[in-house]
């Protein structure tokens, strides 16, 4: 039963529950129009700490196309957080007036704070370099739907996996599937974070191993997931020039890569899949950025125990 509860991190709901997301996504995506006016009345609240294009605009699309309203702030700036209100009295204030919030924060472990003051669901749309559950739940759907399953996959995910939340979100969530193997993808510098490597992928016996050169192990995967160097995170921009261009995926590089690849990206990018790559069959970030809507309108659907 997921109605009335928070999803913060991406093991906050069971496999079980997950799989009954991913059936209503493909329900909703089957016949949109029977869900055009099954949220009226109810109210989405997206509060934006950090910029976002896909997140926010997913979830607000996602409300008004099941015929809901939305209400919330994409510049912090702009509502009385600037006068400085504290996140908890953010919180209960607009829970007093929406039916769901999805919030994005830089700092870390701000939505779980938040929980405990909000009193309507809350939904981490990121925070800081931690989780993305809601991209997470996407790119399962996605990888579901481009090899029909979500065991016995090798997953390579390449580029800033110190930063990347997805790529933390990503690697918990799949950690919970049968035979999954990760190749990790980066510069020694952009290493995974040690909680993931040792909780997770250690704690788990989680079979990986950790690279520097994209072409030594492209042929080996089932997915790529390429992912930004995060700008926003790094302390020293000298450290950010030296090392955002360590990747970029091109047709060269797919030349070894495996026919039935299937490559992800949660977006946005920068240059770190060349845009000659978009039309290849492999390519599916396009879908994925959709799904990403689909997914949401199951998820706001589930939470606020729609039927
Ligand atoms: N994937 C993702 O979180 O994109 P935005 O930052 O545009 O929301």
């Amino acid at each position: 039963m997921l109605k009335g509860r928070h999803l913060i991190d991406p093991q906050d709901f069971s496999i079980k529950e997950l799989e009954s997301i991913f059936d209503l996504t493909e329900r909703i995506i089957e016949s949109p129009e029977d869900y055009n006016s099954i949220c009226h009345g109810k109210i989405l609240s997206t509060l934006f700490y950090e910029p976002s294009t896909r997140t926010r605009f997913s979830f607000e699309a996602a409300m008004l196309r099941l015929g809901g309203s939305i209400i919330g702030f994409s510049e912090p700036g702009s509502s009385s957080v600037a006068k400085g209100e504290s996140l908890a009295d953010t919180l209960r204030t607009v829970g007093a007036y929406a039916d769901i919030i999805a919030m994005r924060h830089p700092k870390e472990g701000a939505p779980r704070l938040g929980t405990e003051y909000c009193p309507v669901p809350l939904i981490n749309g990121g925070d800081g370099g931690h989780q993305h559950p809601t991209q997470t739940i996407t790119d399962l759907f996605t990888i579901l739907q481009a090899k029909g399953r979500l065991e016995k996959l090798v997953i390579g995910l390449c580029g800033d996996l110190k930063f990347g939340r997805t790529v933390h979100s990503l690697i918990k969530a799949m950690s919970r599937y049968e035979d999954i193997e990760f190749l990790l993808i980066s510069p020694k510098e952009l290493q995974v974070p040690d909680y993931i490597r040792q909780e997770i992928l250690i704690g788990k016996g989680i079979p990986f191993r950790e690279v520097e050169r994209l072409e030594e192990v492209i042929g080996e995967l089932d997915v790529l997931y390429m992912t930004r160097v995060q700008k926003e995170r790094f302390f020293n921009e000298a450290d950010y020039i030296r090392l955002k261009d360590s990747y970029i995926l091109d047709r060269d590089k797919l030349l070894i890569a495996p026919e039935d690849l299937v490559i992800l990206h949660p977006l946005p990018r920068v240059n770190e899949i060349s845009p000659e790559v978009d039309d290849d069959p492999r390519a599916w970030y396009f879908r994925q950025v959709k799904n990403g809507m689909y997914v949401r309108m199951a998820l706001i659907l589930k939470l606020l125990g729609v039927k």
